[in-house]
């Protein structure tokens, strides 16, 4: 079935010049972009991206990262998209992430770990709705 999700390449990974190398990775394995941007996310739009994560141990850490520099957001759209990627990322912990994943290519750490997917239908429906209009989607 085909799907959309969202993808952020974070702002450790966006520094280090990795854009390029991860889009092609998800390129190669024939997801399509189908919308994509620079932008720094502001607190506001951390806090309803992350809204789960409020309140737990790591948040003002993460929200501080996410917010500190300029990223780049995307939708990629294939067939079982969603989980494909979060494949293709690997763990959240790049030190538990499988050979080859982009977590293991590009994460500094659990924090700066270089890429953010959507985990499930309703979460890519909640996320790509927070990034992009309507008019910003091509498929
Ligand atoms: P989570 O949704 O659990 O991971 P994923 O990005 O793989 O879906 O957590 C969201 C982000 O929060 C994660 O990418 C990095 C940060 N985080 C920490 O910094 N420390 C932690 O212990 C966890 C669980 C997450
Ligand atoms: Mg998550």
């Amino acid at each position: 079935m085909k799907e959309k999700t969202l993808v952020l390449i974070k702002p450790d990974a966006f520094e280090k010049n990795h854009t390029g190398e991860i889009i092609a990775i998800y390129e190669k394995k024939g997801l399509k972009l189908c919308a994509m941007k620079l932008m720094q996310m502001t607190k506001r739009v951390a806090q309803k991206h992350y809204a789960e994560h409020i309140g737990r141990p790591y948040y003002e850490e993460l929200e501080s990262f996410m917010t500190s520099a300029p990223l780049v957001a995307m939708v990629l759209e294939g067939d079982d998209a969603i989980a494909r990627v979060r494949e293709i990322n690997g763990k959240t912990n790049p030190a538990e992430a499988a050979e080859g994943t982009v977590r293991r290519l590009f994460a500094e750490s659990v924090g700066k770990n270089a890429v953010h997917a959507s985990d499930s239908p309703e979460s890519a429906a909640r996320e790509i709705a927070i990034f992009f209009s309507e008019i910003e989607i091509f498929d």
